[in-house]
């Protein structure tokens, strides 16, 4: 009998309710790990039709559930670093152990819409004015984008690091982006949070390489997520000539998760389609 490349092991999917982490957190799951979701909304797949008409049940939990394996979920904001400790200390108390972290939680510029309620019709794409320039960033945009991408993946390593050192194992997947890796377009908060993540991720696979835990970046390109929308307008400035899918980043984590790349860390592997030159 074949058995599961991750039976047996633990992981842990930020921002895994919808999008991108949610298609980790199903690829991962499949392969065989019990998982842990952490994100500030639990249901916020409800919030996007593209996420919303692709749930097999009501959470992402109760799908991972459905292939057998043992899940938690827990509704924290991970700007809160107390709040990301404490989640992280259930999980592991829960499931046991942590082997797996994909710090996958983060966004935009643009706010999210289940964040806008406060604000009806806010922002349908058009927040990038107050991303304003390099030279002249509005402070709120500054801190929205460096908490929720570049303190949210921090607070997430620096809280499973603990386990993972004590059980001698562990890898730890950042997710960084295009954006962080070339400084084109009018993203500059998120890219400069973005690049941070790279350096972040490096710096710290200097200090978790001798406990034999792995940390590894990827940089995604263009990937079709309901927050993001259709943007095959795109295809022809990408000589793979399509967008990128949520399996396509999915496979990557794959690898970063298993034993395929065990001699592999402090890495950041583009996932683009060759779009950056
Ligand atoms: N989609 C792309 O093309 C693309 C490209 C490059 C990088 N990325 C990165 O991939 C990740 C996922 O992107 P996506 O398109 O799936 O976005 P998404 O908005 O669909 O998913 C992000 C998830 O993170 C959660 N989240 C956000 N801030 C949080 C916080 N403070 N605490 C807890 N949870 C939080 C959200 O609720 C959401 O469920 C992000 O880090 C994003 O920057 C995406």
């Amino acid at each position: 009998m074949n058995q599961l490349k991750l039976e047996g092991k633990v992981a842990l999917v930020t921002g895994g309710a919808r999008g991108l982490g949610r298609g980790y957190a199903l690829h991962l799951a499949k392969l065989g790990a019990d998982i842990a979701i952490i994100d500030r909304n639990l249901k916020a797949a409800e919030v996007y039709e593209f996420e919303r008409n692709q749930m097999t049940a009501p959470t992402v939990m109760e799908e991972c559930e459905a292939l057998g394996r043992r899940t938690i979920g827990l509704e924290v904001d991970l700007t809160d670093r107390n709040a990301t400790e404490t989640a992280i200390a259930q999980i592991a108390g829960k499931l046991g152990r942590i082997d797996i972290a994909v710090c996958n939680a983060g966004g935009g510029t643009v706010t999210f819409a289940d964040e806008r309620e406060a604000e009806p019709g806010a922002n349908d794409q058009t927040d990038l004015v107050t991303t304003g320039t390099p030279s002249d960033c509005a402070e709120e945009m500054l801190t929205r984008v460096l908490d929720i991408n570049l303190r949210t993946c921090m607070y997430t390593c620096m809280a499973v690091a603990p386990y993972m050192k004590r059980q001698r194992s562990g890898k730890i997947v950042t997710v960084s982006s295009t954006a962080g890796v070339d400084a084109r377009g009018r993203y500059h908060p998120y890219g400069t949070a973005k690049a941070a993540i790279i350096h972040y991720t490096r710096a710290l696979a200097q200090e978790l390489g001798p406990y034999n835990i792995n940390v590894n970046a990827i940089a995604p390109g263009v990937i079709r997520t309901g927050r993001l929308g259709d943007r095959s307008h795109l295809a022809e400035t990408i000589p793979l000539r399509r967008e990128g899918t949520i399996e396509d980043c999915a496979k990557v984590v794959e690898f970063l998760a298993t034993d395929m790349s065990d001699y592999v860390t402090g890495r950041t592997i583009i996932i683009d389609g060759g779009m950056l030159r």
